[in-house]
């Protein structure tokens, strides 16, 4: 047990090389499960626990913890529960404390038994001794059971994945702060953006408390976390920046022509442009530049008479992860017709979008293709100024 407060430990894993998560997120760093143990002078507890991949790692720290009083589970997704069927064999007295919500989904995803568990409700006070715990629903960061605990004595605010970064570290708290915060962006974008108005709501329960350190399940622990909650506050709530995020795919060049001379003509109207490669880039990538971006444009030649299957995947991305962008378009090459734009524009259903005036081409771009792209920047540089776009 690795010691982070007076009678608080993590009792965590580093996973250094993993790589994906959900069959889906990319991890260039890794990650790490936190779990901590906090022990009163008359209860103790343990706050989430690990992937059960490394349920032993778990066990081999919690042989030193005579007893477990109550397993803390913030959130039922298995890399945080996992373990937990495991830890309850092992302490028999303890029991789940967890929100309505995380309780049925628990008994679904591990069969933990319904007379194991104590409900908590938003606000609700858990005594240990001389520790006092208060368990804070923050729903949909990012599943709708979430929850976050705060230990007064300490101030601690144990998030589970909100606020959270993955990053595999033998240091247990922040070290370097522009790291954490390109790794920290990234989970947001991947797993908490679209739920970005009831964010804003945890954030404004979370400014009645007097936080110190912000432990969260994943990455580092921020023994300083002013600079991550605004953060999350920019993330959540700023206006888009004067940014095109423009994934794109090319088969022979043309589309990939189009998408060059449109980002050279939004860079000399002061539009900065993100380009994707959808054939080689790391989505999670993508999804940072639609936390900020103001447009959206999808580079997509037309195959088999619809969009490139991978600037259909972009589409369907954006639509889920439901990006601050307040207008989009559709830049390609065909070979002789199609339904692209209709089949892109139907896929993005979610996003409150403008739909700008897209502009296909028939093979190579030719210079009214040329000429039809700079009107493309033209009101792209419009519109991001009357909407007062930040750089
Ligand atoms: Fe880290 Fe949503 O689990």
């Amino acid at each position: 047990m690795r010691k982070i407060a007076e009678s608080v430990y993590w009792v965590g894993v580093v996973h250094w090389d993993r790589r994906l998560f959900d069959s889906l997120v990319p991890l260039p760093d890794g990650t790490t499960y936190n779990a901590y143990v906090v022990q009163g002078s008359e209860k103790t507890v343990l706050i989430d626990a690990v992937d059960p991949e490394f349920v032993q790692t778990l066990m081999t720290y919690l042989d030193g913890v005579e007893r477990i009083d109550y397993v803390v589970s913030q959130h039922a997704e298995q890399d945080h529960s996992g373990a937990i069927p495991q830890v309850l064999a092992r302490f028999p007295e303890a029991k789940v404390m967890a929100t309505a919500k995380a309780k049925p989904m628990l008994m679904d995803l591990l069969n933990i038994p319904e007379d194991k568990f104590v409900v908590v409700a938003d606000g609700e006070t858990l005594s240990l001794g001389d520790k006092t715990l208060k368990f804070i629903h923050t729903p949909w960061a990012h599943w709708p059971e979430t929850m976050s605990t705060y230990l007064a004595e300490d101030r601690i605010l144990f998030s589970c994945d909100f606020l959270g970064s993955h990053i595999a570290s033998s240091d247990l708290f922040v070290t370097d702060k522009c790291r954490v915060h390109e790794a920290a962006k990234r989970y947001f974008a991947e797993i908490m953006m679209p739920f970005r108005n009831i964010l804003a709501k945890n954030l404004d329960k979370l400014a009645e408390y007097d936080i110190a350190m912000v432990a969260p399940s994943h990455g580092q622990i921020y023994d300083s976390p002013g600079w991550i909650i605004e953060a999350y506050r920019e993330w959540v709530s700023a206006p888009p920046r004067n940014l095109v995020a423009l994934p794109y795919v090319s088969m022979h060049g043309s589309t990939a022509r189009m998408v060059d001379h449109l980002t050279a003509a939004l860079a000399e109207r002061g539009v900065q442009v993100e380009l994707f490669n959808l054939a080689v880039t790391d989505i999670g990538k993508l999804a940072m530049a639609l936390v900020d971006a103001g447009t959206i444009i999808v580079g997509a030649p037309t195959v088999l008479a619809g969009p490139h299957p991978l600037a259909a995947y972009a589409a369907f991305l954006a639509n889920a992860l439901r990006p601050k962008a307040q207008y989009l378009s559709v830049v390609g090459s065909y070979g002789w017709g199609g339904k692209t734009v209709e089949t892109l524009a139907g896929m993005i259903p979610n996003l409150k979008v403008e739909v700008l005036e897209p502009v296909l081409c028939k093979g190579l771009p030719k210079e009214e293709t040329l000429e039809a792209l700079n009107r493309m920047a033209d009101a792209i540089a419009a519109k991001h100024r009357e909407s007062g776009f930040r750089d």
